[in-house]
């Protein structure tokens, strides 16, 4: 059981920094927003893409025992009948009958008591109706904690029945388990990886792009033979995970891994252990990691009545393969590397907000520079300047304001570089100035040196 707590001061300030820079709107604004749902905005979309590409280079690219893959949203539900999610995908929910506010029983009574009663309905009434406060309103009156499904329904042209939009991306990796097998030369242990897009109808959508409706995640299933040593495996995909986080910026020390008690696991799984990242509202899950036994393929094999097995051409044995799942909410990712960015410094009796990212997550990596607007030379030449890294780089041409507030923009960015054009530009030596985000020294560089230089910086 997690320990989330409500938005704090520093979360706020969060918050409304991603907005005021592009990184995080509230969906539907000028319509008095929906359901807490986001945009991810110009500065987002970077990051986000940046996130998504070194995840995939990590865990596909640069593995050979990994291939990639990527569903749909809409799949068959009779997919959704074997996985158990149609009848058990459920959270309980409790009401305030005074404030009419709703909540996740097993969160509030969490929050109120401590106790970690997730699953239990009866004892979860039995504490709330026995004098637990509302935290909304003060009152003590609750309706009986029940059941919710979070599957979103929808209907489709054709087809009888509700249709779901999937809740995890994992059901179509192991829908597509034979295809995968019989087109590809895989060869077990070895793993499927997908991002793409989950929806839960969560209860309470809540501590900005941390629990929302609609997410992406970043899913493997990584398929291990039944008689193999499992538990290396196990822990270097947890190290794995934990790495990821470091790599986007987390410090070790906001890293911790909760392991799921054996009397709360599932009858099919050996373990489950989360990595927790300390957000502003306290230790959250970011990664999970969980050993699901042979319950995914058998289960789809006894419901589609096709063999999801694996023939071992060495030892000519036939198996049904256990899966180990690593599985992260990139929007969790993607708050985490911004909590770990923010920075408030004092510098020269100001106050300087700079997102220190890794530069490779970095939205714009370089920001380019004319140092006065109104000299069409310096103008042309820094177009120039920026025209020759625009293909290599994510770059941004600014030329509004003085050199100190521009710098000051890109701090609260991100960006790693600023480069000026000035007179001695185009006048003496072809030099530019680089100005670095994090140590704010400058140094001068030759034009034609630039792309060795960022080459070496950048890559
Ligand atoms: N296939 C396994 C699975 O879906 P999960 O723990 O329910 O496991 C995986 O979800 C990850 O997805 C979580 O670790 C979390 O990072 C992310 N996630 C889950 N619910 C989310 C939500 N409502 N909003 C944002 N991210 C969420």
């Amino acid at each position: 059981m997690k320990k989330e707590k409500n938005n704090n001061e520093q979360m706020e300030k969060i918050v409304s920094f991603c907005k005021r820079k592009g990184f995080v709107f509230p969906a539907c604004e000028i319509y008095g927003g929906f359901a807490n749902a986001y945009s991810y905005g110009p500065y987002g979309v970077e990051l986000k893409n940046n996130i998504k590409k070194l995840w995939w280079k990590k865990f596909v690219q640069e593995r050979e025992d990994m291939v990639g893959m990527d569903g749909p949203i809409l799949l068959n539900s009779r997919l959704w009948e074997a996985s158990g999610h149609t009848e058990g995908f459920n959270d309980a929910m409790v009401d305030c009958k005074k404030c009419k506010k709703r909540f996740r029983a097993d969160h509030v009574v969490k929050e109120l008591t401590g106790k970690d009663m997730e699953g239990d309905l009866a004892g979860m009434t039995t504490v709330l109706q026995g004098g637990l406060k509302c935290p909304e309103c003060g009152a003590s009156d609750w309706t009986e904690a029940r059941n919710m499904s979070q599957m979103f329904k929808t209907e489709m042209n054709g087809i009888d029945g509700p249709v779901y939009l999937r809740p995890e991306t994992a059901g179509a990796i192991f829908s597509d388990y034979k295809n995968i097998i019989d087109s590809m030369r895989v060869k077990i242990p070895f793993g499927v990886a997908q991002i793409g897009k989950a929806f839960r109808n969560e209860i309470v959508a809540r501590n900005f792009i941390f629990r929302t409706r609609e997410f992406e995640q970043m899913e493997i299933e990584y398929f291990v033979d039944p008689e193999a040593e499992w538990e290396s495996v196990f822990e270097n995909w947890l190290t794995k995970q934990e790495e990821f986080a470091m790599e986007l910026g987390a410090k070790k020390e906001d890293l911790q891994r909760y392991e799921h008690p054996k009397a709360k696991l599932s009858h099919y799984s050996r373990k489950t252990v989360d990595v927790e990242y300390n957000f502003p509202f306290g230790f959250s899950e970011l990664f999970g990691l969980a050993h699901r036994g042979d319950f995914d393929l058998t289960s789809h094999a006894n419901a589609s009545g096709i063999k999801l097995d694996y023939l071992d051409a060495v030892n000519n044995r036939r198996f049904v393969p256990h899966v180990i799942e690593p599985t992260v909410g990139l929007d969790r990712l993607i708050l985490t590397a911004i909590c770990a960015a923010y920075n408030e410094e004092a510098v020269e009796d100001e106050l300087r907000t700079v997102l220190k990212f890794p530069y490779k997550i970095a939205p714009i990596k370089i920001a380019i520079f004319p140092l006065l607007k109104n000299k069409p030379e310096l103008v042309a030449k820094a177009k120039e300047v920026y025209d020759m890294l625009k293909s290599e780089y994510m770059c941004e041409f600014d030329d509004n304001g003085n050199i100190g507030k521009r710098y000051r923009r890109q701090d609260e960015i991100g960006t790693p570089f600023c480069l000026t054009i000035d007179f001695d530009t185009i006048e003496k030596d072809n030099t530019v100035t680089i100005r670095d985000r994090d140590t704010m020294q400058q140094e001068r560089i030759k034009i034609v040196d630039l792309k060795t230089y960022f080459t070496e910086k950048l890559s």
